[in-house]
């Protein structure tokens, strides 16, 4: 297998049982290519992230200790150097309450999106002519004023009243503290990169981590360097945590002591009427509303009421002088996600059984369905700007109608907006990508339909953990077949699961996933006049009955 994708990966247009002719020969390579523009990743129309401003709020928290807490060194898959979190119950010893966090979730590789045959190999008989890469940032704080940190003040000040008082697996919280920051990576962030490079094994054994993924991703798409003539431009937003990301990418991808000057980081503004196509809700009023925007949380509540009545009962006698709502319990499994993240540990893990960690993924699922998914009449919209990209790249032809996030002054410039990259690195936004895969119309994943509220259903295509986790990354391959200069096939990996594009007008059946290229960019073309931005986005309207919203639009 690993030999098939490096044969693959040394001559990119040619098939691996037609490459005699170079057996034994010696190549080598060098990046950056001569004459390239060597300019600082930071510069005059790619200031750093301090001239930009935009950062948003970054509050620090506290160092993690794990040695103290727990065992941080548990070899289980995607956890290390995590301590691995167990449920109350624990009788399934295969049982992954990380895999139960939806958007908080490290990344992990999906099997399959329905595609049981695909891998993310290139399929044999073609060549890689390029790549899109759009990934979110890794690990974080949560965000600002939410409720993690409200079940802190309030259990605070339950603590200093009369009648307080916690036993038996709540006992802890007579001592617990708050250790998180906000919005920002959390304390494995930008020295990670330098801390990590004396380990050559660790980054690759921390998918959640971007250093790891720019380390991983040069493994499997370095060749395509080769094909540049001038420095690559990658994108990211202005927040703090967008460009740490960024950077802790390009330091694994390039290298730790001269990636600033092998490639140009781009910084596009995300705030309030700016607007960005990798944070486009800033743009799109009706996405921040508390009908329309808070909709995923209204329906994940909904779920909530029933999933967590059985540990309100159990837990509620643990604890006098605070009352155990329901919201709360959900924000004590969200402080299992993020302590884990940033600490290594947390002792809220271990009060909640499977089938409430299966519970809480679901409750995700639904807020990301109906909040950034299919079933937001805002969704499509919203990706829609980065849907026009991607076909103008594709296209190589630039965008001149301005009717969504997109910014015209960054993506008419082809030193801004570049349209002749092998390689493409766009960070992003967990609620983001989910947009944007609704405006692609993946209709696979949507395929089980508008999720119930009251029961999870036996069988269902869209699970937040596999589409938006830390790390996330969805991946276009451009592919020729048989291997030629010419890219014929498109196809799109999302976090190593093949996805199929059947739902896209013009792509047929495939079994790797592959569809025409020509065919999916008029099926692009198809969409993209289907989507009205100014409608979903602007218009004055209430949400629509929950099973009308199918495809991420306000039903026609
Ligand atoms: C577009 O981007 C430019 C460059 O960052 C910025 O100055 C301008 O304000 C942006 N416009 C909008 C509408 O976002
Ligand atoms: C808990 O809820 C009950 C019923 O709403 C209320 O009477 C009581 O004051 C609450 N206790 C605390 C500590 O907030
Ligand atoms: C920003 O987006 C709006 C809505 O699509 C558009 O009318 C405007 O021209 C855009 N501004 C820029 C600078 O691209
Ligand atoms: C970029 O655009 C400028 C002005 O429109 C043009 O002169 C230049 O040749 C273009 N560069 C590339 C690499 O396409
Ligand atoms: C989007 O998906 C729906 C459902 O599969 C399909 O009916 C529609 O034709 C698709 N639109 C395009 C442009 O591919
Ligand atoms: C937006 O522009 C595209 C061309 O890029 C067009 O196909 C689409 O119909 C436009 N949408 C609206 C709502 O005007």
């Amino acid at each position: 297998m690993l030999s098939a994708v490096v044969l693959l990966l040394a001559l990119p247009f040619c098939t691996a049982d037609s490459a005699s002719s170079y057996a034994g020969s010696t190549l080598v390579d060098s990046y950056p290519p001569p004459g390239a523009t060597n300019a600082p990743a930071v510069n005059a129309y790619f200031p750093d992230g301090s001239q930009v401003g935009y950062a948003g709020p970054t509050p620090t928290g506290a160092e993690p200790a794990a040695i103290i807490t727990a065992i941080p060194f548990s070899k289980v898959e995607n956890a290390y150097p995590l301590s691995r979190p167990h449920s109350a119950d624990g009788a399934n010893t295969n049982f992954n309450v990380m895999r139960q966090w939806g958007n908080l979730a490290p990344m992990y590789s999906v099997e399959s999106f329905g595609l049981p045959d695909a891998s993310p190999i290139i399929p044999e008989g073609c060549g890689l002519n390029a790549v899109h890469l759009l990934m979110r940032h890794g690990a974080r704080y949560p965000t600002s004023d939410s409720g993690s940190s409200h079940f802190a003040s309030k259990i605070h000040a339950a603590a200093s009243k009369e009648g307080f008082s916690v036993t038996g697996d709540l006992k802890f919280l007579a001592t617990w503290t708050y250790k998180l920051g906000a919005e920002i990576l959390n304390a494995l962030r930008p020295r990670l990169a330098v801390r990590l490079f004396s380990f050559t094994i660790l980054p690759l054994t921390l998918p959640f981590i971007s250093f790891s993924n720019g380390v991983a991703f040069r493994y499997r798409y370095g060749n395509l360097l080769n094909a540049f003539t001038d420095l690559p431009v990658f994108r990211t937003t202005s927040e703090d945590r967008m460009v740490d990301s960024a950077l802790n990418f390009a330091a694994g991808f390039f290298d730790i002591r001269t990636y600033k000057t092998d490639y140009h980081q781009e910084i596009i503004i995300e705030g309030v009427n700016f607007n960005n196509t990798l944070s486009p809700n800033h743009v799109c009023p009706n996405s921040n509303t508390a009908d329309i925007g808070k909709f995923g949380g209204t329906q994940a509540n909904k779920w909530a009421n029933i999933y967590l009545k059985d540990a309100q009962m159990r837990l509620q006698p643990m604890i006098q002088g605070f009352n155990l709502t329901i919201s709360r319990l959900a924000d004590m499994q969200t402080l299992c996600a993020y302590e884990t993240v940033a600490l290594g540990y947390s002792k809220f893990c271990n009060l909640f059984t499977e089938e409430e960690w299966e519970g809480y993924e679901y409750y995700v699922d639904l807020s990301f369905w109906y909040g950034h998914g299919p079933g937001n009449p805002t969704a499509a919209a919203q990706g829609l700007g980065y849907v026009q990209e991607l076909v103008s790249r594709l296209t190589h032809t630039p965008i001149n109608v301005w009717n969504s996030s997109t910014n015209s002054t960054l993506d008419s410039s082809n030193i801004t907006f570049p349209l002749n990259q092998p390689i493409y690195v766009d960070a992003s936004h967990d609620t983001v990508i989910s947009n944007i895969v609704t405006a692609l119309n993946f209709t696979s994943l949507a395929a089980t339909g508008p999720l119930p509220t009251d029961h999870i259903p036996p069988r269902r295509s869209y699970i937040a953990s596999q589409i938006a986790p830390f790390a996330s990354q969805l991946v276009a391959q451009v592919l020729s077949c048989p291997a030629s200069e010419e890219p014929t096939h498109i196809r799109f990996v999302l976090n190593d699961g093949v996805v199929p594009l059947t739902g896209i007008r013009g792509c047929t059946d495939d079994s790797n996933g592959l569809c025409a290229l020509p065919s999916f960019i008029s099926g692009m073309h198809e969409r993209i006049g289907q989507i009205d931005y100014a409608h979903d986005c602007f218009a004055k309207y209430t949400i629509p009955k929950p099973d009308n919203i199918i495809d991420g639009r306000y039903p026609r």
